[in-house]
């Protein structure tokens, strides 16, 4: 019998073993020199405990509470594109790990099943992240159906004006699949690309995405949807209030899990930074380079409400479908 897996990293060469190798680049490369790839995981192995001890650790409970829904811990699923690329049931199979594990899922609009398919096949909770496109009007309909069916709050991400430079998917020429397709966008725009050099998928995104969003846009995202809405890639200070001052509901210390611009400090170490900025008025979290019980302590103890977890859930599912996905939300546990 197949020795199970213990930990993420465990999954991940699980996963190496699993996928074509233009999909397993295409989910653990990081942007040019991947600097900041290495230093997301290597600056949580920086930060040492000093217990104190005696103390009576015979009752622990992991649960929390993000935006009001609980949780059983404060680990999420971060918002990912394309999972069908790892197992044919895609989303849906992440969605059931989410439901099964009483996380939250954040759907990414650049999915391979629909937001409504992911909404009737399980009741997680879900929120849905959100790109702005040059179409706003696709933007404003994408938001409009995750309300429509169930989703909790819309995740803008604001650190992707551009796609970053991915070398590796450049090498592989990675395409975007036609099948499994972006499904999201059937009958909204073309998903096609006549690029024959380099990255299609950096090719179609740049075609697409509206690189002019601005602060000011946070007020028309408003207008457009009664959801609360989280932002998704700050890493100073300064945008942390200014993220309290337009009134969004919660922000997600990222930086893309280092795939946008590389030498951006990794998430762990503007934490406390930003939490103080924030000053408790809106709940932050954090994602990037999370891979065991410990980074979450870490970024608990310096103000985080939860985490997220990106790559170790394309991990588990590439591996071993739904139920890899669970066994890599526990794992981030461990
Ligand atoms: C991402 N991420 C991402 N973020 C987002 O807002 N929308 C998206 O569609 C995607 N897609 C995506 C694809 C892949 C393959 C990866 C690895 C990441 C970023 C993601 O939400 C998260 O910020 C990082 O993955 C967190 O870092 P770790 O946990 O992967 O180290």
């Amino acid at each position: 019998m197949a020795i199970e897996p213990v930990n993420i990293n465990e999954f991940q060469e699980l996963a190496k073993q699993a996928l074509p190798k233009m999909y397993y680049d295409y989910y653990t490369g990081g942007a040019e020199d991947q600097y900041t790839l290495k230093e997301n995981v290597e600056a949580f192995s920086r930060i040492l405990f000093q217990p104190t001890t005696l103390l009576d650790v015979s009752r622990i409970n992991l649960s929390t509470t993000v935006l009001g829904y609980n949780l059983s811990s404060p680990i999420m699923l971060a918002p990912t594109g394309c999972h069908k690329l790892a197992h044919p049931e895609g989303e849906i199979a992440t969605a059931r790990a989410a439901a099964a594990c009483k996380t939250i899922m954040v759907l990414s609009c650049v999915s391979t099943c629909t937001v409504e398919e992911v909404a009737s096949s399980c009741d997680a909770i879900r929120f849905f992240q959100l790109y702005v496109y040059r179409r706003r009007d696709v933007s404003s309909q994408l938001v409009q159906r995750a309300e429509r069916c169930g989703y909790k709050a819309i995740v803008l991400t604001v650190d992707t004006p551009r796609v970053g430079r991915r070398e590796a998917d450049i090498k592989n020429k990675m395409i975007m699949p036609e099948i499994p397709e972006l499904k999201n966008f059937e009958g909204l725009m073309s998903t096609e690309v006549d690029s024959e050099k380099g990255s299609k998928l950096e090719a179609f995104a740049s075609e697409i995405l509206d690189p002019s969003l601005s602060w000011k846009d946070i007020g028309w995202l408003k207008s457009i949807t009664n959801l609360p809405i989280l932002i998704k890639g700050v890493l100073t200070a300064e945008d942390a209030v200014k993220a309290v001052d337009v009134g969004v509901a919660g922000i997600i210390v990222s930086n893309h899990g280092a795939r946008q611009l590389d030498y951006t400090p990794p998430t762990i170490s503007v934490l406390e930074e930003v939490v103080q900025a924030v000053g408790g008025k809106i709940p932050v979290l954090l994602d990037g380079g999370v891979r065991r019980g410990t980074d979450v302590f870490k970024a608990l103890a310096l103000g985080a409400q939860a985490v997220l977890i990106g790559r170790p859930v394309l991990y588990g599912l590439a591996a071993m479908g739904e139920n890899g996905v669970k066994a890599c939300h526990r794992d981030a546990q461990g």
